[in-house]
Parts: C-alpha cells; sequence; structure tokens
C-alpha cells in the first residue's frame, strides 16, 4: 500500500490548496456571500466551528469597544513613544502590544480561570476573595486605576446589558458581580474591569451556547484563548496611534526631568 511521508507539522484550522481558500472547511466564497463579519472568522479560526449570531456579535462587541481607551494607558503610550522615536508601524504596534498582561488588558484568561474554579466550587465571594488575598494573588478582573464604584465602566455595562438580553445563561458573570460588590465593599476602585467582564462572560458564552463540551472548555481555559480578544482589539487602536503621531510629525519623545524623582 502506500506508504505516507511523515509531515513537520500539522494543521487544522485552515487550507489554502484548493481553488479557494477555506477556514475551518468554509470557502471564503461562502464567508462574502453569506455575509459573514470578524466574529464569524474569528469563530473559525479560533474555535474551529460557526457559532450563532448572538455569539458572534458578542465578539464583535469585544473588539470594538476594547480598540482603544485613549492615549494614557500603558500600551497606547508605548507605541507613541515608539513611533516618535521614528520606528516603523510593526515596531510601534508590537512595542505597544507587549505591555499587554497580568496588570493591563491580559487578565481576561486569569479572570476566567480563577472565576469559573471558584463558581464552580461554589465559594461565597468572601471565601474566594480573602483565600485569594491569603495567597497574595490580585483577583483578575477587578479594579481599575481610574473607575470608580461611583465612575463604572461603560464598556462593562454595554457587555453586561448584552449578555444579560441574549445570552441563554450569565451565571459566571453574576457570580462576578456578586465579588464585585463584596471588593468594592472594600474600596472603591475594586469595581469589575472589562477583562473581568470578558472573561467570565465568555465563560457564559462557552457553557451556554452547547456547542462545547465540557473537555473542550477546560482546554479554552486552560490554553488561554481569551487574552487574544484583547490583543486583537487593541491592535486596532495602536495602529490608530502610529498613524496619528506620524501624521503630527512629532518629534522624537524626552520624559521631563520634572517628572522623576531623583534620589539615592
Ligand atoms: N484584587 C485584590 N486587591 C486589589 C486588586 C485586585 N484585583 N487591585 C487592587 N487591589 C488592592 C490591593 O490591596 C492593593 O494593594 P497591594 O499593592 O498591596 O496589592 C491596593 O488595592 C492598591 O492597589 P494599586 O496598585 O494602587 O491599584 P492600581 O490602581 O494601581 O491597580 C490594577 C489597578 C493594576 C488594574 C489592579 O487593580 C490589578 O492588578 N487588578 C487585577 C488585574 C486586572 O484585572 N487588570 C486588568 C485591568 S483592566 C485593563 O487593563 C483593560
Ligand atoms: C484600557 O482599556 O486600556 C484601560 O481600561 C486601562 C486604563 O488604564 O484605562
Amino acid at each position: 500500500g502506500k506508504v505516507r511521508a511523515p509531515t513537520h507539522i500539522i494543521s487544522t484550522i485552515s487550507d489554502d490548496r484548493g481553488e479557494e481558500p477555506c477556514y475551518a472547511g468554509v470557502p471564503m466564497s461562502s464567508i462574502v456571500e453569506q455575509g459573514y463579519g470578524v466574529g464569524d472568522v474569528i469563530s473559525l479560526l479560533w474555535f474551529k466551528r460557526s457559532l450563532p449570531r448572538y455569539c458572534t456579535q458578542f465578539i464583535e462587541i469585544c473588539i470594538m469597544l476594547c480598540a482603544d481607551h485613549g492615549p494614557c494607558v500603558s500600551g497606547a503610550h508605548n507605541t507613541i513613544v515608539t513611533a516618535r522615536a521614528g520606528k516603523d508601524l510593526v515596531s510601534s504596534l508590537v512595542s505597544g502590544l507587549l505591555t499587554i498582561g497580568p496588570r493591563f488588558g491580559g487578565a481576561v484568561d486569569d479572570a476566567a480561570r480563577y472565576f469559573k474554579d471558584a463558581y464552580d466550587r461554589s465559594l461565597t465571594p468572601y471565601e474566594f476573595v480573602e483565600g485569594m488575598k491569603k495567597k497574595g494573588i490580585r483577583v483578575p478582573g477587578i479594579g481599575h486605576r481610574i473607575k470608580r464604584g461611583d465612575n463604572r465602566d461603560k464598556r462593562v455595562e454595554l457587555l453586561q446589558k448584552f449578555a444579560r438580553t441574549h445570552f441563554p445563561s450569565t451565571k459566571y458573570m453574576e457570580y462576578a458581580v456578586e465579588v464585585e460588590t463584596y471588593t468594592l465593599s472594600k474600596a472603591n476602585n475594586l469595581v469589575m474591569n472589562v477583562d473581568g467582564a470578558i472573561g467570565t462572560l465568555f465563560l457564559d458564552l462557552l457553557a451556554g451556547s452547547g456547542l462545547f463540551t465540557k473537555p473542550e472548555i477546560d482546554e479554552i481555559v486552560e490554553i488561554g484563548y481569551l487574552n487574544g480578544l484583547f490583543v486583537l482589539a487593541r491592535s486596532i487602536g495602536l495602529i490608530g496611534h502610529t498613524f496619528d503621531q506620524k501624521r503630527l510629525k512629532q518629534p522624537l519623545y524626552r520624559h521631563p526631568w520634572e517628572d522623576v524623582l531623583y534620589t539615592k
């Protein structure tokens, strides 16, 4: 019989060998003709399946709401400084992307991991938050530099409103709201942030859609797909900041001495 030469790469998400490229088996022509959006393309290339409209709409809302948050946040600041140092688009973009991590924008996966574990183990908000404190870990998805209990993050409210209207269940996010009520009783800046809203609502999307098995959900959470949403979204804004600085012909940035505490 035929002997198959061993391959060095295995790939399961796309195929460019035929007449037209396919994403998870769906040809480009169907993607265009059926009016698919970027949420559908993400569903195919990340989750290897088509998702219902409310799910792809949720993905698109996450991307639109996280596309930018002004010039002062970590990522945009790095991108602006890099663009002003005369660097190219890709360098300016990745310089901003490299700030995404446990404190800024990259807490989505950990929020999903910790809130899922706490909810699934039926921990009360008090047990969860105080348990994290004992371990010396800040609760991912909670806290913001400028948002407060009396000045909530509009993005979080918009995501919650959409999910409460369209998702079959929002149990993980509602649990995060209970946790937020407890953390807000400790300090006014310990609000649910956009990473926490996306992390917990994505758990609800995965569990509520009925399209993912439990081992598949565990694998998505374990591998950590969800920071990808913030990375993808924020790239839009970081590219915009690069063009903005170049359009404005901004000179090399140098931080003012007055804003540095020189001390021994
Ligand atoms: N869980 C528990 N306690 C917290 C948390 C938290 N998530 N955040 C702050 N605190 C408490 C701690 O007691 C902290 O003291 P510590 O330094 O001894 O731990 C105290 O508040 C003061 O913290 P600050 O560092 O002054 O708060 P800051 O405003 O700098 O922090 C931040 C903001 C970085 C977002 C923080 O709340 C945090 O680490 N949150 C978890 C990570 C996260 O969700 N990041 C995503 C933010 S949203 C975004 O970037 C798009
Ligand atoms: C963001 O989306 O960049 C912010 O929530 C972070 C910030 O510091 O405002």
